[in-house]
């Protein structure tokens, strides 16, 4: 079957320099400032001066977002093409595990459509949207970044556990989803590198109920967690756009 004519691979495109961010000019926008993008936001403060950093959320944040609300999202679009231009880094740290009706699922029986719904929502369309979204904001004429916080447990191939069927899948998704953007603004917007990242098990309130099994030493701060993520970002030029690589700049199987 013939490939879609935008299916060029990756390593096809041209390599762009890397600049560090220290000189970086414009906005950033990070998306979702939980514990890990709280962090990410004042971490990215520090390390680029030059970058106004704002933050968008349901609550909190710079910018009012919903990212399930098609209305919210267009709102964000209209900003962003009017205030937020040229946008050099957007993180999407949002994402939805368990909140008082959703709970990831032990088996076959706890599994709702109405939970896979809400999950895909937040995990997987919510990404790809915000993209939509924000892309008139973009440069085409300096490096991009736009990274979205996805999970090890949306690997297919590391999947051994089981169960969180409808997280699991909604991140799995969310990568094929972002992959395919990553591969389109290869052609129409050259200096754009998109990035999934994991951020390895940090103490948020999404992880709060599931990490009694993790020995402290494998537990990072939203500091240090956010600290790891922008190094990994950091080091990246849209020559490598769209892989998916966790915490420590090592890629997470598919
Ligand atoms: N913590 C971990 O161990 C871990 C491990 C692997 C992956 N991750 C991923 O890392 C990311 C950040 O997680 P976190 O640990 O920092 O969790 P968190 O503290 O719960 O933050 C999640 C953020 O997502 C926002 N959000 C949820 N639904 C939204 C919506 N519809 N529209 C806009 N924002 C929405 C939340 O806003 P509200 O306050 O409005 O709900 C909150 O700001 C997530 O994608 C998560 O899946 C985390």
């Amino acid at each position: 079957m013939a490939l879609p004519s935008c299916a060029i691979p990756v390593s096809a495109m041209t390599t762009p320099s890397f600049q560090p961010w220290s000189s970086w000019e414009g906005q950033a926008l990070i998306v979702g400032p939980g514990g890990i993008g709280a962090a990410l936001a004042s971490e990215l403060g520090r390390r680029a001066p030059g970058l106004r950093v704002r933050t968008a959320g349901r609550g909190g944040g710079h910018l009012q977002l919903d990212l399930t609300d098609d209305a919210s999202l267009a709102r964000l679009a209209a900003t962003a093409a009017r205030e937020l231009a040229p946008l050099r880094i957007v993180i999407n740290a949002s994402g939805l595990l368990h909140d008082g009706e959703l709970q990831p699922e032990k088996r076959l029986s706890q599994v709702h459509r109405s939970a896979l719904e809400r999950s895909f929502a937040v995990n997987a369309f919510g990404p790809l949207l915000l993209a939509q979204a924000i892309e008139p904001a973009l440069p085409k004429d300096r490096p991009v970044h736009f990274a979205s916080l996805s999970a090890r447990v949306g690997s297919i191939a590391d999947n051994r556990l089981g169960g969180w069927y409808a997280y699991r899948a909604a991140k799995a998704a969310q990568n094929q989803l972002l992959r395919t953007l990553a591969i389109e603004w290869q052609r129409r917007l050259p200096q754009a590198c998109v990035t999934m990242l994991h951020p390895g098990t940090t103490a948020t309130e999404l992880s709060a109920p599931f990490r009694s099994s993790v020995p402290p030493s494998g537990l990072f701060t939203p500091l240090r967690a956010a600290s790891h993520l922008l190094d990994v970002l950091e080091g990246r030029t849209a020559a490598s756009s769209g892989d998916f690589l966790a915490w420590d700049g090592q890629p997470v199987p598919w």
